[in-house]
């Protein structure tokens, strides 16, 4: 029995374990669909550890916004983000910064609510020196033009078609088993024509 006891408080505990990491689930995203799809694109440094409000159970961090990139009429009044709000529990996606660093800069895309910007463990944030330099042209630029008329899709397993001509097939993860592959690295989905979508090259020589 002390034997059956401890397999199954062994298995509770590795539940326990796993439950947690699981509660929230992340889809990938293109760069442009991670553009695209939020309402504030900065560029900025995260000024310290977290600030736990126990009332609302969000917390936030101080940053200090070194360029916009998406949100200028969004936010219209407050010209400055002083700070990100998200859940203050990993297990309803809040975020927790890792760097310690304060002069390192992260690209930051998250969502306008009540005038405040929030973000989740599935926000696309990333240290700016992480980029290539075809994502900063199309973060700086490029991936705007893409937003109205053009749409990233993901293939994440075969068969997988194009279902419109505005749409362009995400295959990194199939090809490359990653989020982060060529498409990501290296392309935007551009207007070529009207009706039209295609892959375009944002790689300095090929503009
Ligand atoms: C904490 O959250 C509550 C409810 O949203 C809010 O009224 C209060 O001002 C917040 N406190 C701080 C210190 O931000
Ligand atoms: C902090 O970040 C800056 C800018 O990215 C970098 O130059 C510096 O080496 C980093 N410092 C540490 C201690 O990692």
């Amino acid at each position: 029995m002390p034997q059956f006891m401890s397999w199954t408080s062994g298995i509770l505990m590795l539940l326990w374990l796993i439950a947690p990491s699981k509660a929230c689930t992340c889809v990938p995203h293109h760069p442009q669909m991670a553009f695209c799809n939020s309402d504030i694109v900065i560029r900025a440094k995260f000024m310290g550890t977290a600030e736990v409000n126990q009332t609302s159970l969000y917390q936030r961090y101080e940053i200090k916004m070194t360029k916009m990139f998406k949100g200028f009429s969004a936010l219209r009044d407050a010209s400055d983000i002083r700070f990100v709000y998200t859940p203050a529990m990993e297990s309803v996606c809040g975020y927790f910064h890792k760097s310690q660093n304060r002069s390192e800069e992260f690209l930051i895309a998250g969502q306008l609510r009540n005038g405040f910007l929030h973000i989740t463990t599935c926000s696309f944030i990333v240290p700016w020196s992480s980029l290539s330099s075809a994502q900063r042209r199309g973060f700086t630029k490029a991936y705007a033009a893409g937003c109205e008329a053009c749409t990233v899709f993901p293939c994440s397993s075969v068969p997988c078609k194009l279902e419109s001509d505005t749409h362009c097939l995400w295959t990194d993860q199939l090809l490359a088993g990653s989020e982060k592959g060529f498409q990501s690295r290296q392309l935007a989905c551009l207007p070529q024509q009207p009706g039209l979508c295609t892959w375009q090259s944002l790689r300095p020589w090929a503009a």
